[in-house]
């Protein structure tokens, strides 16, 4: 066997977007984030978790027909801020940005604390103020509570 038929091949983009340099083992949460589970697509999802990368380990999820839209590109900058997004067309980057955590999250997460009034039966959307960049911190305006990494991730709305 050479050593070329080892390689695992994915298949390149012809338009769509590469969200590249993902906190190892965050990928899936990336994927719930664009919903892409929940619909019927029938465009092309690559998926590599935990792949090398300048430095260290990387997740990358590659969607065919698709670009961000502003609340998903928020919540993936809080889960994983060193996220690149690639938007490809024509098989080439036509362009690449970092994303960057608001200065403010409102409605999509929810407060960690369950008496907080966010979370009791009134009308009240949780928001919150972006305290902290690394690693990004979010205090509830309502109750003070602060979140950060995985209880920010399982707190995503
Ligand atoms: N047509 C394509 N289909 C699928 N993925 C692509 C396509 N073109 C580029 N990519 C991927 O998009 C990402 C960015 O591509 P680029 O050529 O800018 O790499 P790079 O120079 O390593 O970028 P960076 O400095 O951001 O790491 C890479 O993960 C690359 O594999
Ligand atoms: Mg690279
Ligand atoms: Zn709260």
């Amino acid at each position: 066997m050479n050593t070329d038929s080892k390689k695992i091949k994915i298949s390149p983009i012809k338009k769509g977007t590469v969200i590249d340099h993902i906190r190892k083992g965050q990928a899936l949460k990336v994927v719930k984030i664009l919903g892409i589970m929940e619909q019927d697509i029938d465009s092309v999802v690559s998926i590599a978790m935990n792949v090398d990368s300048s430095s260290g380990r990387k997740d990358i999820v590659k969607v065919e027909g698709r670009e961000l839209i502003h609340e998903e590109l928020d919540k993936i900058s809080l889960i994983s801020p060193e996220v690149t997004v690639n938007i490809i067309d024509d098989y080439k980057v036509r362009d690449k940005h970092r994303v960057k955590p608001p200065k403010m999250v409102k409605g999509i997460v929810r407060c960690k604390n369950t008496t907080c009034i966010t979370n009791q039966k009134e009308p009240v959307e949780p928001e919150f103020e972006v305290t902290q960049g690394k690693p990004v911190t979010i205090k509830c305006l309502y109750c003070e509570r602060e979140m950060r990494g995985e209880e920010i991730s399982e707190n995503l709305r």
